[in-house]
C-alpha cells in the first residue's frame, strides 16, 4: 500500500512509519511526506531517507480553498492508498476530505471525544483525568470527530507535567499507528456505522 504522510513538526510518528516500512512484510511504503511550513523535522528526515517531499503553505495561496485544492492535487499525484496526518497542524477542507474519503487518517494525542484540538495532553492534565491516550481515526470535516479506528490507553501519573505525559502518550501513539496502519494495509478494514474492525 502507498502512504503519504503530512507533518508540521518533528515527525516522530513519520519516523516510526519509515522504520516499519523498511521491512517488506510490513505491507506499506511511505511514497511521500509533506508539510504546511518550511523547516519541519519531519520533512527533513523523509528527505534524508530519499523519500519525495513537498511543502504547501497556506500564505502562498489566495484563499484557504485554493490551498486545499493544491494540497489535494499534490497528494493525489502520489496515488496514495492512505493519507496519514501525523502532527499536521492544519485542518484540511472539503476538497481534500472528499477526495481521500475513508482513507485519510489522523492520530491525535487524547482519547477522543475527550480533549479534541491541539492541547490534548495539557487539557487532560488540567481536567485531572487518570487515564489518557491516543486515538487513530478517519478524518471527516469536523475537528477530531471522525470514525475511531483504534485507541490506546496511557496512565496519568500524579507527578506528570505536560511534557512527561505527552512523551508517554507519544510512545504509545507511535506503536499504535505502526500497528494499525500495517494491519489495515495487510488485512483491510471494515466500517459499519461508527463501528470499525481492523483485519480479517
Ligand atoms: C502527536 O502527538 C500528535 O498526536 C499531535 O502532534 C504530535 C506529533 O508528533 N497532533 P510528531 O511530529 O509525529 O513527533
Amino acid at each position: 500500500a502507498r502512504i503519504v504522510v503530512l507533518v508540521s513538526g518533528g515527525g516522530s510518528n513519520l519516523a516510526a512509519l519509515l522504520a516499519a516500512c523498511e521491512d517488506p512484510a510490513y505491507g506499506a511504503q511511505v511514497v511521500a511526506a509533506g508539510a504546511d511550513r518550511e523547516g519541519t523535522g519531519g520533512v527533513a528526515l523523509a528527505a534524508a531517507a530519499g523519500i519525495p517531499t513537498f511543502i504547501t503553505r497556506v500564505p502562498d495561496f489566495d484563499s484557504r480553498a485554493d490551498w486545499d485544492l493544491a494540497l489535494t492535487d499534490t497528494v493525489a499525484a502520489f496515488e496514495p492508498d492512505l493519507v496519514i496526518s501525523a502532527g499536521f497542524l492544519k485542518l484540511c477542507g472539503a476538497e481534500f476530505v472528499t477526495r481521500f474519503s475513508g482513507r485519510y487518517l489522523n492520530t491525535h494525542n487524547s482519547l477522543l471525544p475527550s480533549f479534541a484540538g491541539i492541547r490534548g495532553p495539557a487539557d487532560a492534565l488540567a481536567y485531572g483525568v487518570k487515564i489518557a491516550g491516543a486515538t487513530l481515526f478517519v478524518v471527516d470535516e469536523g475537528v477530531d470527530t471522525g470514525i475511531v479506528l483504534a485507541q490506546v490507553v496511557v496512565p496519568v501519573e500524579f507527578d506528570d507535567t505536560e511534557d512527561t505525559l505527552l512523551e508517554r502518550i507519544k510512545v504509545a501513539e507511535r506503536a499504535q499507528l505502526v500497528d494499525i496502519v500495517g494491519r489495515m494495509c495487510r488485512e483491510g478494514w471494515t466500517v459499519a456505522g461508527r463501528r470499525t474492525r481492523i483485519g480479517a
